[in-house]
């Protein structure tokens, strides 16, 4: 079996044939995605709950709409529109959601672990939407998947990470998986914003986007979090945007065929210029497109019992 766990919790956990395994059967998926009646019902009867503790419009539509691709029953549950707003705590909340007998949660959490804590506590599977500052798996699967597409392979690429590596679970989680397909990964910040020792992953830090910007294949710009201003830990915005911004002038020095990615949200004109956004070289819009088909398999992989794994959708 190339995929058999219980839950998602993170791109560390994994094999490198587990996560080409995720990422083919995302791209089986993509030909649903463009069908005029965008519906197949393998995962019809499972019932799939999201729940958020922090923002998302992204992770949180995609994963919805790919449930409901999969004809799974969806329920969303927003931490300001819950009982938590009357006290209950994140175990209660759990044990209730769980008696009411779903398939998957997929949840985000501003603590680091809270979704690994879930899944020791319910036999549902468990995908992590992003937690802390800890990691983004299905984001790293998004982006890796858009990154195959467009240069044919992730082996012996270099790709550069640009912004707040410190705080990015999204930086964590491209970092294991990339590493673990043989993908170089260049990190680039104000030190403040470098994690102490993260060489020790297997990354190499530059100080100025201008070192590594020749060399890229891809280049991964990072949203800047504007609270770490207030922590004292970025100069101002203007400064941040004239040294690391990634903006026309830069690219000047890049490869013809580079790629510019980002997660989003984007913050126009601080960590990316909006003609470089909008660009040719940008696959943005490529990533959200690929965040939907990644979600369906990873939903086909977790949502089925283990003696119907192996099913192929119709
Ligand atoms: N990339 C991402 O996680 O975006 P959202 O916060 O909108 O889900």
């Amino acid at each position: 079996m190339p995929f058999n766990r219980k839950d998602l919790l993170g791109i560390r956990d994994l094999e490198a044939h587990e996560i080409e395994h995720i990422l083919d059967l995302a791209k089986s998926f993509k030909e649903i995605n463009t069908r005029s009646i965008k519906k197949v019902p393998t995962l019809r009867g499972k019932t799939v709950v999201h729940l958020f503790y922090e923002p998302s419009t992204r992770t949180r539509t995609s994963f919805d709409i790919a449930a409901k691709r999969l004809s799974a029953d969806t329920y969303s549950i927003t931490a300001s529109a819950s009982s938590l707003v009357k006290g209950e705590t994140f175990l209660d909340t759990l044990k209730n959601l769980e008696a009411m007998k779903p398939d998957v949660f997929i949840i985000r959490h501003s603590a680091s672990g809270a979704p690994a804590r879930m899944a020791q506590r319910t036999s549902a599977a468990v995908i992590n939407a992003g937690d802390g500052m800890h990691e983004h798996p299905s984001q790293a699967l998004l982006d890796m998947l858009t990154m195959r597409e467009h240069k044919g392979r992730l082996e012996g690429l270099t790709v550069l990470i640009v912004g707040d590596i410190a705080h990015s679970r999204v930086a964590r989680s491209n970092l294991w998986g990339l590493k673990k397909m043989g993908a170089s990964v260049v990190l680039c910040g104000p030190t403040t914003l470098i994690p102490p020792q993260i060489e020790r992953m297997g990354a190499r830090v530059c100080r100025r986007p201008e070192e590594a910007i020749p060399d890229a294949d891809v280049i991964m710009v990072l949203r800047l979090q504007k609270e770490r201003q207030q922590q004292m830990l970025l100069p101002s915005l203007r400064e941040y945007s004239m040294v690391f911004g990634i903006n026309a002038r830069r690219l000047e020095k890049a490869r013809e065929d580079v790629v510019i990615m980002h997660p989003g949200p984007i913050n126009r004109g601080v960590e990316i210029s909006p003609e470089v956004a909008d660009g040719p070289h940008s696959l943005i819009l490529d990533q959200v497109t690929n965040g939907v088909a990644v979600r369906m398999a990873l939903l086909y992989l977790l949502a089925q019992r283990a003696e119907d794994r192996g099913q192929r959708p119709e």
